[in-house]
């Protein structure tokens, strides 16, 4: 059984768990520890650590980071500390955990998941899967195959960042209705659409699981949009499909 070690970095909470890599099953438990409050690259080094001692884990880690990540090291930070960036967190992680660390893009990571695992497994073409959560995360597939770091979360829409505009923190925060918010995502959908024409959009993070209650006010966009399936399983599955096989 090909069984990695998946760790997902959020901005509340830190996860891991084992995944079998050929089921795309979560066969542990999932271990979560609070995101440090000053949640700098040594501090969540260090989280990660005590999650790979919990596991008694010595065997590569693929870890999910909400960010730009280019060869291991990080471009941008939006939602978590700024001097994350220019950090070479996969030589910093693989000596504060001692094990061969991976890193990858939170919203790469999911969508890894859900293109072999979820709802975009056999679809042919572009496939375009955003997560909806304090950010929006984006990850783009065509015949299965990831271009990795695209950041539609800040394409800019009449002069606001798209995450501003349709993230479920901002529902949140703003205290939107479905209908409202749904407008907005409806609008990020549509420009995203224009520009690449894809087969299927793929709607992941928490808010996932609430599609029922939003999914009539996306009927302007042309693509079908469709839920994820893994849930909140796809930032731990997906993080450890980056470990690669062996
Ligand atoms: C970051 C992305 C990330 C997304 C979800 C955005 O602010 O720029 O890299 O995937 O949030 O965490």
């Amino acid at each position: 059984m090909a069984v990695k070690l998946g760790i997902d970095i959020g901005g509340s909470g830190i996860k891991a768990a084992k995944v079998d890599l050929e089921t795309g099953e979560v066969v542990s438990e999932r271990h979560r520890i609070e995101t440090p409050d000053r949640p700098t690259p040594d501090a969540v080094a260090g989280v990660c650590r005590e999650l790979v001692e919990f596991h008694e884990w010595t065997g590569p880690v693929g870890i999910g980071f909400p960010g730009v990540v280019q060869n291991g090291v990080i471009r941008t930070a939006a939602n978590l500390d700024k001097s994350w960036i220019d950090v070479d967190a996969d030589a910093l992680f693989t000596r504060v955990c001692k094990c061969e660390v991976s890193m990858v893009n939170d919203a790469d990571a999911a969508g890894l998941a859900e293109v072999k695992f979820g709802a975009g497994a056999d679809v042919a073409g572009t496939v375009i899967l955003l997560t909806l959560g304090t950010g929006i995360g984006s990850a783009v597939f065509t015949d299965g195959k990831l271009v990795a770091n695209t950041e539609f979360g800040h394409m800019e829409m009449d002069g606001k960042i798209a995450e501003d505009r349709a993230s479920s923190r901002i529902k949140d925060e703003k205290d939107l209705s479905f209908k409202k918010w749904g407008g907005e995502v409806e609008d990020v959908l549509r420009e995203v659409e224009k520009l690449f024409w894809p087969e299927l959009f793929i709607l992941g993070g928490g808010i996932s699981k609430n599609f029922d209650e939003f999914s009539e006010y996306l009927d302007k966009v042309r693509t079908p949009v469709v839920p994820a399936q893994m849930l909140n399983r796809a930032g731990i599955v997906g993080a450890a499909l980056a470990c690669g096989a062996d």
